[in-house]
């Protein structure tokens, strides 16, 4: 098992990455003297058909906890305001008291929904994160953002809110839906991109075990990523300076994501898209070495996360104005001088980013 540390003043947490975390939840949680009575939130799926929520449940109350399992629908919609209320009410139909505790067992989904209400019920109760994602467990679970969209757009209603303790049993990873272990693999290879060489290397290395998803491997790389993360929130919890630079990939992504429509390209193949453009500017400035760029996109060809067929740069240029990263009116860059390295600038010649989009591959 090994153990991340996220430092943050008076609100710090632990993040445990391992296999079969769910069997020795009870132990692990003792430490924290919760209450007695504790809610699961999660998906159908990870009640029937693979069994996870009714391991967790009896490690809990092996412990000695009364345990509440309460589902949620799968998908992005079950972030929403309805279902934050509908999830309260039965929260407190079931007994919850503000000695109680949440655990979310389950994707970014119910990470995002289940934080949001133990962030508000009761003003603010316990919040235990169990990812059984890829990407909740590199990116969602860590750095304390809970919330919900509305129709107007997505995570706009939402708090900071930390949990007291991850629990990321890599052996739930398993069972995820080949796409959804590849989409997570694109903020993984952000990451190292960002602040990893040695990761970067690792994954070059080990990219068919890590697509075979062994344990051993996937533990190192969450545990890296995790840490990666932490270090990063920890010197900017609320995201107002250094925690954009985990925005990589995100200015393109975003667009991509709302121009093809949410559900047509996964969030980790827009991102990959999004890599690959902002690498090219990058290397388009004189930044980056074209070398640097190449094994970026060799890696995402190998994890399967260039997209066929990315709208065209005229309708993701519309997408990116609106985009709030802009200040006075200029799009803030989230660019690389290379594997392992990050920097934000002003992209205020609109030719670099044109000449980008139309022709990343001529950079790369
Ligand atoms: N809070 C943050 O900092 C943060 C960061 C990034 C993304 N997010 C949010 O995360 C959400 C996306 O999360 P996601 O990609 O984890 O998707 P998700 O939560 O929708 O999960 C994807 C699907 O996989 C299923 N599933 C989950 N674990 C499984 C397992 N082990 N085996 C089989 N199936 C499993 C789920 O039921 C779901 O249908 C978005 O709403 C996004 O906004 C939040
Ligand atoms: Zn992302």
């Amino acid at each position: 098992m090994d153990a991340v540390r996220v430092n943050l003043k008076g609100r710090g947490y632990e993040i445990f990455v391992g296999p079969d975390l769910l069997r020795q939840s009870g132990d692990m949680i003792r430490p924290l003297a919760l209450g007695r009575r504790l809610a699961l939130v999660t998906h159908p799926v990870l009640v029937e058909t693979h069994g996870y929520a009714p391991a967790l449940a009896a490690s809990l109350r092996d412990a000695g906890h009364e345990v509440s399992v309460v589902t949620v629908p799968p998908g992005e919609e079950s972030k929403s305001l309805d279902q934050a209320a509908c999830l309260c009410r039965e929260l407190v139909r079931v007994g919850l008291d503000r000695g109680s505790a949440i655990l979310a067992l389950g994707g970014g989904v119910i990470g995002d929904l289940a934080g949001f209400v133990a962030a508000t019920l009761f003003r603010g109760i316990s919040f235990i994160n169990l990812p059984t994602t890829l990407l909740a467990q590199v990116d969602s679970s860590i750095g304390g953002k809970t919330g919900v969209n509305l129709p107007e757009g997505k995570n706009l209603v939402g708090t900071f809110y930390q949990p007291r303790l991850v629990l990321a049993d890599v052996l739930t990873l398993k069972t995820l839906p080949a796409r959804e272990f590849r989409s997570g693999l694109a903020e993984v290879v952000k990451h190292a991109m960002i602040a990893d060489a040695e990761l970067f290397g690792t994954l070059e290395r080990d990219a068919d075990r890590v697509l075979a998803r062994d344990a051993e491997v996937l533990q190192g790389i969450v545990a890296k990523n995790c840490a990666i993360k932490a270090r990063i929130v920890e010197q900017d919890e609320r995201e107002t300076g250094v925690r954009a630079v985990l925005n990589f990939g995100h200015t393109v992504g975003h667009a991509v994501e709302a121009a093809l429509g949410y559900g047509a390209v996964t969030h980790g193949e827009a991102v990959a898209y999004g890599m690959l453009v902002a690498t090219a500017l990058s290397v388009r400035r004189g930044l980056c070495p074209r070398a640097d760029a190449a094994r970026l996109a060799a890696l995402l060809r190998r994890f399967a996360l260039v997209p066929a067929a990315p709208p065209s740069p005229e309708l993701l240029e519309k997408y990116m104005v609106r985009d709030k990263k802009t200040r006075d009116g200029v799009l803030q860059f989230v660019l690389t001088p290379g594997v392992g390295n990050v920097t934000v600038a002003p992209v205020s010649d609109r030719n670099d980013l044109w000449e980008a989009l139309h022709n990343w591959q001529a950079y790369i």
